[in-house]
């Protein structure tokens, strides 16, 4: 027996239905937003994410699956959605496109990180990119459209915001980070001791609890930001409040990745254990410069799928019923089922899901297996069918049994 790798999961016939009132979901909000789809592929240049994602990230540090091809290229299986997504733009020219160009993913994604609840090895990221609209208003949109789709989906989480500045405002605040710092890195963790020379602020994000305690009394980014953050930042927020979104502002947010500018933002639930980020964002101004393109300003969100199932399944949210055949027809005997057949393909060719036997079933068995399909008519072909050209058709539910004639068939069972 060969079993599934750690960390990842199987979708089920019986859940895949879930998946995709998600999917759906995720699609009709882009769909009102206006954005369209994109696909990239699932491993890139490792370069991108090094280089997008960020060298002092534990994304790139230890979670990445990257191997060397057959012709010894460095490549890696994307642990995320955004650095593809930029390159997909700088790489296809789509900058001479009319701005803003907006899009959104749905996505597998692959990080080697300590499988646990809501987190895994390859996991599911439906997500937003929109590139060239500088405005606060944009910022507001995009958290707009998240709170859209995690209410379409009936879960419940807390919003919050933080701004983590641009280069002008951070220079400053690193400085302020490390005098803070400084006295303490002998207590901090050794990735700590690196951060404080590459990138003071991934201080504040360290899992460990000796660094989360030094960390809690450090200055705090919205203290730091210059007059161009601090407007956009306070726009963004009278913007949210007018549309009654509720937010809290969480100075400590700086999310996991290096590529954020001024706005950042998670949505967060308490009813999902440790991880209980369903989603997270932010305005990354600087990546596609970064990525060797003309500066382009740009912000996205993505929100892991298997967290959110997650969280719906925990807090008995309401999904849609899985489908099922409209109709299963039974046949008697051999003829009959040869019958049966060609009624269900004829059925089916008209758009309607039909159902009938296989495997050599009883009518008993058959009428069994269709009450466990949930079909709502039972159709059975016997010997006086074939004679008369007439179907009795069952109504499960009302028990009532009409005969039909075989050409209208179709018609009876769409004739509500
Ligand atoms: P992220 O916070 O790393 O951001 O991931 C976004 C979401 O993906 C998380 O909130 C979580 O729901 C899900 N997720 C992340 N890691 C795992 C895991 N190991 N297992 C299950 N779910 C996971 C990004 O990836 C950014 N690219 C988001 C973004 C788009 N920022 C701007 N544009």
């Amino acid at each position: 027996m060969i079993n599934i790798p750690k960390g990842t999961k199987d979708v089920l016939p019986s859940q895949s239905y879930k998946w995709q009132y998600v999917e759906n979901t995720a699609r009709e909000v882009a769909r009102v937003f206006n954005l369209k789809e994109i696909r990239t592929p699932v491993f890139e240049h490792t370069e991108l994410f090094t280089r997008g994602v960020g060298d002092t990230t534990d994304v790139v540090n230890k979670e990445m699956y990257t191997f060397e091809d057959k012709g010894g290229r460095s490549v890696t299986l994307k642990p995320e959605g955004t650095a593809g997504a930029a390159r997909l733009f700088i790489e296809n020219g789509l900058a001479s496109s009319p701005m803003p160009v907006k899009t959104y993913y749905i996505t597998p994604c692959f990080r080697y990180e300590r499988p646990q609840a809501g987190r895994l090895r390859e996991f599911h990221q439906f997500g937003m990119e929109i590139f060239g609209a500088e405005s606060f208003t944009q910022d507001a949109e995009v958290i707009l459209a998240a709170s859209s789709f995690l209410e379409k989906l009936g879960v419940r989480t807390r919003l919050e915001i933080n701004s983590i500045g641009c280069k002008t405002c951070r220079a400053e605040y690193n400085a302020a980070l490390r005098k803070y710092f400084a006295p303490h890195l002998d207590g901090m963790c050794p990735a700590c001791r690196a951060r404080f020379g590459k990138n003071p602020l991934r201080m504040l994000d360290c899992k460990e609890e000796a660094c989360k305690k030094i960390a809690a009394a450090a200055p705090a980014i919205t203290d730091y930001l210059c007059a161009d953050c601090a407007d956009h930042f306070a726009g963004l927020k009278n913007l949210l409040t007018a549309q009654g979104v509720e937010y809290t502002v969480n100075p400590r947010i700086v999310r996991g990745l290096d590529y954020y500018t001024k706005t950042v933002f998670e949505f967060v639930s308490d009813a999902i254990g440790a991880q209980g980020t369903v989603c997270g964002g932010g305005r990354y101004d600087g990546l596609l410069e970064e990525l060797g393109a003309s500066p382009l300003p740009a912000i996205g969100f993505a929100a892991g799928i298997e967290r959110l199932l997650l969280l719906m399944e925990n807090t008995s949210a309401a999904f849609p019923e899985d489908g099922k055949p409209l109709i299963y027809v039974a046949g008697l005997d051999d003829a009959c089922r040869a019958e049966a057949f060609k009624t269900v393909c004829f059925l089916r060719s008209k758009g309607i899901a039909a159902e009938t036997d296989h495997t050599g079933r009883s009518v008993k068995a058959q009428f069994k297996y269709a009450d466990k399909l949930g079909v709502k008519f039972v159709a059975v072909i016997g010997g006086d069918e074939l004679a008369s050209g007439e179907i009795k058709i069952k109504n499960m539910s009302s028990g009532e049994q009409t005969a039909v004639k075989c050409a209208d068939i179709y018609a009876y069972l769409t004739k509500e």
